[in-house]
């Protein structure tokens, strides 16, 4: 049986770290403006140093909030071998913050990995572009497995994951265009 909530809390500092760019983003470009070989740029200017960290902040404090206070057994030891090697210093409180905080990092990694393959294809800042909705996840749980359990691992999961993110996605981002926070509805 899937356990849903655990699940969407798991994947929580994922979606904090997706999201508050479009908050508290702008500022220096995180590619400084420079071009790639093929002459267009790096990155582009829709991906700037101050989103980049504000997302990595935030989805790691959310981690660290619920490693506090709602510990989640996708970080447990007992599934994990490599625990017997850090032993003592790496408990399950600091699996999950760290891990949360790599889910954060790997998201903010993704996205701006999404963007440079996007301006390789030529697509501009701002277009629509499928994988843009799921890349950042898979890059997020690379960056996530050492710190987190096998189990977590399964088929099932992983199709609930990438399901509900292929939903909320454009959801949210439909959502903020409405509000005034996002130019486009993508
Ligand atoms: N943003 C930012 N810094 C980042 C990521 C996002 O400042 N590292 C902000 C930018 O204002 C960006 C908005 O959040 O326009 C939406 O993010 P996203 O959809 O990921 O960027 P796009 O503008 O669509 O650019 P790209 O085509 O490169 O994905
Ligand atoms: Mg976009």
């Amino acid at each position: 049986m899937l356990d849903f909530l655990s699940l969407i809390l798991f994947v929580l500092p994922v979606y904090v770290a997706n999201g508050i760019p479009v908050l508290l983003g702008g500022g220096r470009r995180l590619d400084l403006g420079k071009n790639f070989i093929d002459g267009k740029p790096l990155l582009g200017k829709g991906k700037t140093i101050r989103g980049f960290a504000a997302g990595v902040l935030t989805g790691s404090l959310v981690a660290c909030a619920f490693a506090i206070f709602y510990p989640l057994d996708w970080f447990m030891i007992a599934s994990c071998s490599k625990a017997k090697v850090f032993g003592f210093f790496f408990t399950e409180p600091a699996r999950q913050l760290l891990g949360g905080a790599a889910l954060a990092l790997g998201t903010m990694v993704g996205d701006a990995t999404g963007s440079f393959f996007k301006r390789r294809f030529g697509i501009e800042s701002g277009k629509q572009f499928f994988p843009d909705t799921v890349v950042f996840l898979a890059v997020a749980l690379l960056f996530a497995a050492p710190f987190v359990s096998a189990s977590l691992f399964t088929l099932e999961n992983l199709v609930f994951l990438f399901a509900l993110t292929i939903v909320l996605h454009p959801a949210t981002n439909f959502i903020a265009n409405r509000l005034g926070l996002k130019k486009v509805p993508w």
